[in-house]
């Protein structure tokens, strides 16, 4: 018999919906992992859950405050945590092995988190994300910022994850104890999740302005968000605000990134949150709303655009940062063992470098190997022994190539050593700046970045899909003091 994780949702109590919880400097938080039930579907499958609900709670922290958060494992494997996004203490940074052991079912561990940048964060494991963030362990942090003006003007806001789950007739499919499915394509869902729900319902006015802040929390999905009968003004990446406030017709977010969207409803009723595939149109959440049509100041105000000023100097440096030769060159390619009778076959939908769909039967699937190979000085091997002072700015140029074994999209992330700016995607530099730890790299795409280097320790960068993570898409590096 294969070793399964558990999936019986039977006597569990069922998940509940997320609080959002106002934690002041100096707090403790205790956070618990426990297995849950979820209706959903017509059906009812086993999860995981932070304090009882998927997604975990909200923690909503000003800029500069410190939170203690003590975690107890009362789930089915080890775990960690990890605090996507911040720029944290290393010793905090829920990588197993690397920055602590892992907690084992029963255990428990304190992190200690400071949160220098605003903006929207978020938590999930660091152990077998590919089962356990998948079941609904991961959670948003909303950073407020010191400085007042830091966002323009909005009236109410909302978080909102956007996510995926497997359901194959009515089921989850099992997951194994020991390691990861899925290892070519990452596990696709077929059932949308907004928040942890199948097209939530949610109030909103026409008459004021609505903030989004949007994470996509799905394991290999790339979402393309739209809201028709409504204007978006993009405001913020995924650490802050961008370097020029725009109005957007939608978002691209791959898995781990983060937008922070102004909305301005056109009229009252009932608009849909959207994801928009080249092939097909999914409702994700629909918003009921209520109040006047915005009257002609609050259209103005809403459309005023403005600049970040502390983007201007990253601006002025840009030509030089994008002239310079890289001083890391990053190569991502798949292996598959078998001969290659594996190989990808294109569809329509894969033009753009995105994999919209899984058009990759699981079968045969996961003799994959997935590999970041160093190409700087145009050697080529897996990447080794990179390290950096603090201080240091690296620019990494990534190559997704086409000619490897299985091509596609991978979300490259890069932990709380600092955080980076694109420089340029396929040469083109890059129109709207703003701070980021993931970014999208499309099949064929050439992705250049800047990372600037503020924290000490050893630090993780991979595909956030976290099949590819678990099959060899990690490498560790070091930042001394
Ligand atoms: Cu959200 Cu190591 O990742
Ligand atoms: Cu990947």
């Amino acid at each position: 018999m294969v070793d399964l994780l558990p999936s019986d949702p039977a006597g569990l109590p069922e998940a509940r919906r997320p609080a959002r919880l106002d934690l002041s400097d100096g707090a403790t938080l205790d956070l618990t992992v426990t297995p849950v039930a979820k209706s959903l579907a017509g059906t009812t499958v086993r999860m995981l859950a932070y304090n009882g609900s998927v997604p975990g709670p909200t923690l909503s922290v000003r800029q500069g405050a410190e939170l203690t958060v003590d975690v107890t494992n009362h789930g089915d494997l080890e775990t960690t945590v990890h605090w996507h996004g911040l720029r944290l203490a290393n010793r905090f940074d829920g990588v197993p092995h690397e920055t602590q052991e892992p907690i084992p079912v029963g255990g428990a561990f304190s992190y200690v988190l400071r949160f220098p940048d605003p903006g929207l964060y978020w938590y999930h494991p660091h152990v077998r994300e590919d089962y356990a963030q998948e079941l609904g362990l991961y959670g948003t942090i909303v950073v407020a910022p010191a400085e007042p003006d830091y966002w323009p003007p909005a009236d109410s806001d909302v978080v909102l994850t956007v996510d995926d789950l497997l359901l194959t007739d009515g089921e989850v499919p099992p997951f194994h104890h020991e390691r990861t499915s899925h290892a070519a394509m990452g596990r696709f869902g077929t059932v949308f999740l907004t928040n942890g729900e199948p097209e939530p319902r949610l109030p909103a006015r026409a008459d004021e302005v609505l903030r989004l802040w949007l994470v996509n929390t799905a394991n290999a999905r790339v979402f393309n968000l739209t809201l028709p009968g409504a204007r978006m003004k993009l405001v913020g990446g995924d650490s802050g605000r961008v370097e020029q406030e725009e109005i957007v017709s939608g978002v691209l977010l791959g898995p781990s990134e983060r937008a922070v969207v102004d909305v301005l409803f056109e009229r009252p009723g009932s608009l849909t949150l959207e994801h928009r595939t080249p092939e097909r149109t999914v409702p994700l959440a629909r918003f009921d709303v209520g109040g006047a049509p915005p009257g002609r100041d609050l259209v103005g105000r809403f459309e005023l655009l403005r600049r970040a000023p502390e983007f201007a100097a990253e601006r002025s440096g840009l030509p030089a940062w994008i002239d310079a030769a890289p001083d890391k060159v990053l190569a991502l390619v798949a292996r598959m063992s078998g001969g290659g009778e594996h190989h990808h076959h294109h569809h329509a939908s894969t033009a753009d470098g995105i994999e919209w769909e899984d058009e990759m039967p699981a079968v045969g699937s996961d003799a994959v190997r997935w590999l970041f190979v160093d190409r700087t000085d145009g050697t080529d091997q897996p990447v080794a022994g990179w390290r950096f002072r603090v201080g240091d700015r690296v620019k990494i140029r990534h190559v997704n190539e086409t000619h490897s074994d299985h091509p596609m999209h991978h979300p490259f992330h890069v932990h709380g050593a600092g955080r980076f700016l694109v420089l340029a995607r396929d040469g083109v530099p890059e129109a709207n700046l703003v701070w980021k730890d993931t970014v999208l790299l499309r099949t064929g795409q050439t992705v250049d970045i800047l990372l600037d280097l503020t924290n000490p320790g050893l630090w993780m960068a991979h595909c956030h899909i976290p099949e590819h993570m678990h099959s060899g898409m990690m490498f560790g590096f070091t930042v001394e003091g």
